[in-house]
């Protein structure tokens, strides 16, 4: 359990006020009661409520003004109006700036309960969104074929609605895809729901996914709402879907179907517009094979399939990740960015990576506390990582596959002929011996910028 939520409850009634913090401490909130509009501000400026519950009808300031001040300083502090003879005009302008919900007195606690709980829920939300605005900094780095390609069919699919299936060995940025479909779609302002299918005890997810009504099961203290709903009108990410239950898996294609589903425990069926997004690392197509997974499950999910490739193979990409991660983790770390030598980077180049994109920003950020120098050379790599260095290749050659090292070779050749000559192609390749053409093929397959 959170800490708890604190709400504040704003009346001239005194009664009002002892009443609804018995009922609302009872409940488990941390409550604060305000008795005007003075001293409502007072408290919501020094911060941490969660909700206010604020009643219109107030001697010292009314309730719209207080709510105008608070909007005006805190755009999203969720506010709940509650009043015992509003006119619709009031209610009206209260939903203008920026209230909530209106409620009548008397209050009717199931009534009061569910609105707040659903205002906490919006807030949280409205929070999580605009966290996940400020990382979206992360764009995709890359130039490769298969980066270029998935772009495009990130511009493609991304303003739809369409289901998408992102396959990829571990770091390999289906997380980071996923996010940008959603950044780029309609629905950015709505949710962005990541649920993680491998972290949920199985006999948890349905609860997870659908909710559950309280008293539905032993512990179910609570109503819960669950992921499928909290992502109305935006994106539910279904990480790791290759380790769902079969069980899971059925509901789960019920409501891709139907687009309803109900609570756990519950009567009533709930409609929602959500558009899904799923990713794993297993081959799903041995998951059917194996009898886990469910065949028509998957073809809901794969419209638009996005495959990611392991880093290994698109090497070329590495010199651009290398100069992102450096520019990105000497600033979170405050430090001056680092200078990389091509020798580094052509070693970079050849390691295997089998943690793909996550390991690279690992090691670069290693680099980055490690290396006192302002410049980090082959040497330092050799050292972090104790791996052979790329030169001589008689020795890198007796423990790197022949690929890699006939790439660091080709590297080494072509970065030496375009220094001699000034970072003239033309020269360079007649140096070479090759044609212009395909040398500048080679370049970019091994990641050599013209500058
Ligand atoms: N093309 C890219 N450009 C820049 N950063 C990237 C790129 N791809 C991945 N990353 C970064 O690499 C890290 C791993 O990416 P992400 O979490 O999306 O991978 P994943 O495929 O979901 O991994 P896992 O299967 O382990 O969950 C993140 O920090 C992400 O921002
Ligand atoms: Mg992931």
């Amino acid at each position: 359990m959170g800490p708890k939520q604190h709400v504040l409850v704003v009346d001239d009634e005194n009664n009002i006020l002892s009443s609804l913090r018995r009922a609302l401490q009872i409940e488990g909130f941390q409550v604060t009661v305000a008795d005007g509009g003075e001293a409502a501000l007072e408290a919501v400026e020094k911060g941490a409520v969660d909700l206010v519950l604020l009643d219109v009808a107030m001697p010292d300031i009314d309730g719209i003004e207080v709510l105008r001040r608070i909007k005006a300083k805190a755009p999203d502090q969720p506010v709940v109006m509650m009043s015992g003879h509003s006119t619709i005009e009031t209610a009206v302008q209260a939903t203008k700036l920026g209230a909530f919900d209106f409620i009548e007195k008397p209050l009717a606690s199931e009534r009061l309960l569910l609105t707040i709980r659903n205002a906490l829920d919006s807030g949280r939300l409205r929070r999580e969104n605009a966290e996940l605005r400020r990382l979206q900094l992360g764009e995709m780095v890359g130039r490769s074929e298969a980066i270029k390609q998935i772009e495009q069919t990130i511009a493609k699919a991304a303003p739809t609605s369409g289901r998408v299936l992102i396959t990829g060995p571990n770091g390999t940025g289906k997380e980071l895809v996923a996010r940008s479909l959603h950044v780029n779609s309609q629905r950015a302002e709505g949710p962005f729901i990541k649920v993680n299918c491998a972290a949920i005890a199985h006999d948890l997810i349905e609860s997870e996914l659908f909710g559950h009504e309280k008293g539905a099961f032993t512990g179910a203290a609570n109503r819960r709402i669950g992921k499928f709903e909290q992502a109305h009108g935006g994106t539910l990410f279904l990480d790791e879907i290759g380790d769902m239950s079969l069980a899971a898996q059925a509901k789960v294609l019920r409501v891709l179907q139907e687009g309803e589903l109900e609570r756990v425990g519950g009567a009533e069926t709930i409609i929602v517009d959500v558009r899904v997004i799923a990713a794993t690392n297993k081959d799903l197509f041995a998951e059917i094979a194996a009898g886990r997974f469910r065949e028509d499950l998957y073809y809901r999910l794969n419209v638009v399939p996005i495959a990611l490739p392991a880093l290994s193979e698109r090497r070329e990409d590495i010199p651009e990740l290398v100069a992102h991660f450096l520019r990105q983790t000497s600033e979170s770390h405050g430090r001056r960015p680092k200078q990389i030598e091509q020798s580094a980077l052509t070693l970079l180049m050849q390691q295997p990576w089998p943690g793909n994109i996550r390991e690279l920003r690992n090691v670069v950020e290693r680099l980055v506390i490690l290396v006192e120098s302002p410049t980090i050379a082959a040497e330092h790599i050799v050292e972090l990582l104790n791996v052979p260095s790329a030169v001589p290749v008689r020795r890198a050659a007796g423990e790197l596959p022949l690929r890699d090292v006939v790439m660091a070779a080709e590297r080494e050749a072509i970065l030496a002929a375009l220094e001699r000559h000034e970072g003239q192609v033309a020269k360079a390749a007649a140096q070479l011996g090759l044609e212009r053409s395909h040398l500048y093929k080679k370049m970019k397959i091994l990641g050599i910028d013209r500058s």
